[in-house]
């Protein structure tokens, strides 16, 4: 959502902000703007509209300010507007701050600031907390943002400048991420490290509560209640070319042709040939009562990695006893659950930092569940919640639509099913056959994506239906869940997933010549069932798009056109399957000129409820 970049150092402040706003765009945004401090002075620029846009307007000026912030805003409170962007001033303009989060009682603190004599010139809940600074400063900034803090309900991650202080920002953070990174005579603040990675890979992780107070060689961090917390700062691994497109027009693309990398990075070293078994260093300190003696396993988890889980279910079912259940986290969290001590609760997210997945793992907590996580972003906030767990180790992700840490979701959560199996009644030769199906998971994808240009032709073909559905069974349900979601994230085309099984009971009603189906129909025990389902849909005219295994020549009997993945165990084949599905969505994006990697009213990370 919001991106946050603040920067103090010995160069102009705006070109770093600007750099640090474009790598933060993938987080969706509809406004943007920076202020910078020069000559004792504020200067600032924002405006709704995209950070090239700001860049233009601030190519006029010539800003030579070394301290400065910059914010691109997603809209929640008030229309995207020059008004409404951040950075929010107090009246004198003096004091400067960029948010992210939700000021939840931001109106009954309004009410209460306007009695006293200030002005608010914004829609936005941000806006009062630049007051209440204000109204709390007596020469100290670090104590007047922690005065006004103690006074808001909500999350935040914030950066505030004043010009009575032009060597110093101070940063706060509660339920909203915020990191500081450690450079030669310079520091910056960020909401996630890819704003800033190519000046410095030395980052300290704040934790909620803690404020930090910035200058050119220094920081020191103590905490709402007035304690002083070392925190060191920590070498990241990510490289900032992983940032670069490399030759390819959009983030989703390299990130699709990336996956084969990808899955590669998220087994190695996991997989124990030789003993049909799977290992995380990770989760080495919860073995025994986590992966060995669970009885009972609640997903928890939002968008693409609710549907990641949806899969890990069956596969469970396959390879263990385990008792496994799936939920929305939006959903989970405000539900009687059956969660317990004993149940295993294991949060899946990209980012890390999906607050109603943040939510929902804190109920958990309270009910005395053991938490784990499969997290990507190293550091977040997810990641720092749970009790252990496994990166996926990914590297970044851009493309606001998930594609490569889908499908790595996808393979860590088999190898942690063939853990739980192999600990349980799982032999050794099935073991095998499943550490060998996961080691050819990657040349088979490479295969699927040496089809890009069929795929693309086929998508041209049927990039102008307004409505789509996408259907299949068991391993294939969720990925049909998952193809209809890339569609409708990325084209903006209606699409619809559902069990093929359930089709019959009220999706067929839409099916005429104008609304095509994607039609799982890989090789696994329930292929049959498909095929009768595609032959209902062909009986009513519709067109039929059909994700076959190599081999099935027949299927171009029902289907229209055929994309074929190549053969491999059940429940694995639904995993090259989707890579055709992704490809699908972003070729009929890119037929319909949709802005692929910054979809409209989407954001990366979601950390508001
Ligand atoms: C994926 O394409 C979506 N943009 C979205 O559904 C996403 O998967 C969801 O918001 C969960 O994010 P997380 O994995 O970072 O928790």
């Amino acid at each position: 959502m919001c991106g946050i970049i603040g920067y103090i150092g010995n160069k102009p402040a705006t070109p770093i902000l600007i750099e640090g706003l474009r790598r933060l765009e993938y987080r969706g945004y509809d406004s943007a703007g920076i202020a910078v401090i020069e000559n004792d002075a504020v200067c600032r620029v924002r405006m709704p509209g995209k950070v090239e846009k700001l860049a233009a307007k601030i190519a006029q000026h010539q800003f030579e300010g070394t301290i400065g912030i910059g914010h691109t805003r997603w809209a929640t409170h008030g229309k995207p507007s020059e008004a409404n962007a951040h950075p929010h001033a107090n009246g004198d303009e003096s004091i400067m701050l960029i948010h992210n989060g939700i000021i939840e009682n931001h109106q009954s603190l309004c009410s209460q600031l306007t009695g006293r004599g200030y002005h608010f010139t914004s829609e936005t809940d941000t806006e009062v907390m630049a007051h209440l600074i204000d109204d709390a400063y007596r020469g100290d900034l670090v104590q007047a943002v922690k005065q006004a803090l103690g006074q808001v309900t909500g999350t935040y991650g914030l950066v505030v400048m004043h010009t009575r202080h032009p060597d110093q920002l101070v940063a706060a953070r509660r339920g909203s991420p915020m990191v500081l990174g450690v450079g030669d005579g310079e520091m910056l603040l960020a909401s996630d490290v890819s704003a800033f990675l190519r000046l410095t890979n030395k980052v300290v992780y704040l934790e909620d509560d803690d404020i930090v107070s910035v200058t050119t060689k220094d920081f020191t961090i103590d905490t709402l209640a007035g304690e002083q917390v070392q925190r060191d700062a920590e070498p990241i691994e990510w490289q900032d070319n992983a940032a670069d497109l490399e030759g390819f027009p959009h983030y989703m693309l390299k990130e699709i042709f990336e996956q084969p990398e990808t899955i590669t990075n998220a087994i190695r070293g996991r997989l124990v040939e030789s003993e049909g078994m799977a290992h995380f260093g990770g989760l080495d300190d919860v073995l025994e009562e986590g992966m060995k003696a669970a009885q009972h396993l609640v997903i928890i988890s939002c968008g693409t990695s609710y549907y990641a889980g949806l899969y890990a279910r069956y596969v469970f079912e396959k390879l263990t006893d385990l008792i496994v259940e799936v939920e929305i986290a939006s959903e989970m969290r405000y539900r009687k659950t059956n969660i317990r001590p004993g149940t295993v609760v294991l949060a899946i997210s990209q980012s890390g930092e999906t607050a109603d997945t943040v939510a929902a793992m804190r109920e958990a907590e309270r009910k005395g569940a053991l938490l784990l996580g499969l997290v990507n972003v190293v550091g977040s906030t997810i990641s720092r919640m749970t009790k252990a767990g496994v990166y996926n180790h990914g590297g970044p992700e851009i493309g606001v639509a998930s594609t490569k840490i889908f499908i790595s979701q996808c393979c860590i959560l088999a190898m942690m099913a063939l853990l739980h199996g192999r600990f349980n009644h799982l032999s050794v030769t099935d073991g095998m056959e499943v550490v060998n199906g996961l080691m050819r998971l990657p040349d088979h994808i490479h295969r699927v994506l040496k089809e890009a240009n069929h795929i693309h032709a086929i998508a041209a073909k049927y990039a102008q239906a307004n409505n789509f559905l996408f259907i299949g069974r068991k391993y294939n349900y969720p990925m049909a869940l998952e193809g209809a979601l890339k569609l409708k994230e990325i084209s903006y085309i209606h699409a619809e997933g559902c069990a093929a099984g359930e089709m019959k009971h009220g999706f067929i009603a839409m099916i005429d010549e104008n609304f095509p189906t994607v039609c799982l129909a890989t090789r696994d025990t329930t292929y049959e069932k498909t095929v009768s389902n595609m032959q209902e849909i062909k009986s009513r005219n519709g067109r039929i798009i059909a994700i076959a295994t190599e081999g099935d020549d027949e299927i171009g009997d029902i289907a229209d056109d055929v994309i074929y993945t190549p053969a491999t165990l059940d429940f694995l084949q639904p995993i090259p399957a989707v890579v055709a599905l992704q490809l699908f969505a972003y070729y009929c994006a890119m037929e319909r000129g949709c802005d692929i990697d910054q979809p409209r009213n989407l954001a990366k990370s979601v950390t508001v409820e």
